[in-house]
């Protein structure tokens, strides 16, 4: 079974870019990769570089699947509605293949949309499917899986953190964010997550990372500097994946840990 990885951390930390770059990096590698944005706050596609026009349409739009799948009709509130819908085809049916700078390689992105409901384990249609689709992906696909969860601990249900091996939480220098990383770690453990480790993002001089460090409940992957030029690509609306080679190689530094402590991602 190919590795699993979720994203979180504080809102605007950089979970976004971290699973865009990764998933670029993983795929150069050679591995087959599945992003999912499960942020309802959807931009991925964004950090890919793909326009408006070529970014998947979020599948909690898709009002009709969702009432075909939990045998629903369109509207109905309070109806009965299947908790376990048939979804094992929508991965390859609605990802996007976004092509791999200077590589022969895509990554499929899948854009959820909405999870956060599903998360806290909303009694509805969508709720159900959303959750049916993440809990497919993470516990039936092979590829190596990577999830860009919603800011903050609403994520945290069990629809997405079950199956995850490894669960990163991006981290800025800054109270609420070490606050909020610690609170993610530790509702992590007790959720059963195997593995949790914190990026640091926008460091800005080394003093900076020990103090980070001495005030989180979790292992450091490595720390990755403040960099204009990747906000400067954000503003541009360019990828992010081009954006610094310097974040791609700190990126790709810390992607290396992550694979020394979980074998399964090592070539
Ligand atoms: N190392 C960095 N240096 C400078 N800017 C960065 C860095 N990493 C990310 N950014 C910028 O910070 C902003 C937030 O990054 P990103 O969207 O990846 O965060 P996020 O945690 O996914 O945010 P949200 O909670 O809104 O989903 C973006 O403008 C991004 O370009
Ligand atoms: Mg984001």
């Amino acid at each position: 079974m190919g590795l699993k990885i979720a994203i979180g951390g504080k809102g605007g930390v950089g979970k976004t870019t971290v699973c865009a770059v990764w998933s670029q990096l993983f795929a150069a590698d050679g591995f087959e990769v599945l992003a999912i944005d499960a942020d309802p706050n959807t931009n991925l596609a964004m950090a890919f570089g793909l326009g408006a026009e070529q970014s998947p349409e979020p599948l909690i739009n898709m009002k009709q699947l969702i009432a075909e799948r939990t045998g629903t009709e369109r509207g109905s509130v309070g109806a009965y509605f299947r908790l376990n819908p048939e979804v094992a085809d929508l991965p390859e049916r609605f990802s996007v293949e976004v092509p791999v700078a200077d590589a022969d390689k895509t990554v499929k992105l899948l854009v959820l949309g909405g999870i956060t409901q599903a998360g806290a384990g909303c009694a509805c249609p969508e709720g159900a499917f959303l959750k049916a689709l993440l809990s497919h992906t993470l516990l039936q696909r092979d590829e190596i899986v990577l999830v860009d969860l919603a800011a903050g601990v609403e994520f945290m249900g069990r629809a997405s953190i079950q199956g995850i091996d490894a669960l990163v939480v991006v981290t800025e220098p800054g109270q609420r964010s070490i606050e909020t990383t610690n609170r993610i770690a530790k509702m992590a453990t007790e959720l059963g997550v195997g593995y949790t480790a914190a990026v640091l993002n926008k460091i800005a001089g080394a003093g900076q990372i020990e103090t980070i460090r001495s005030q989180l409940n979790t292992a450091v992957l490595a720390a990755v500097a403040y960099n204009p030029a990747v906000q400067k690509a954000d503003l541009d609306g360019r990828g992010v994946v081009g954006a610094d080679q310097h974040l791609v190689e700190q990126l790709r530094a810390a992607k290396v840990q992550l694979q020394a402590v979980l074998p399964a991602a090592r070539q």
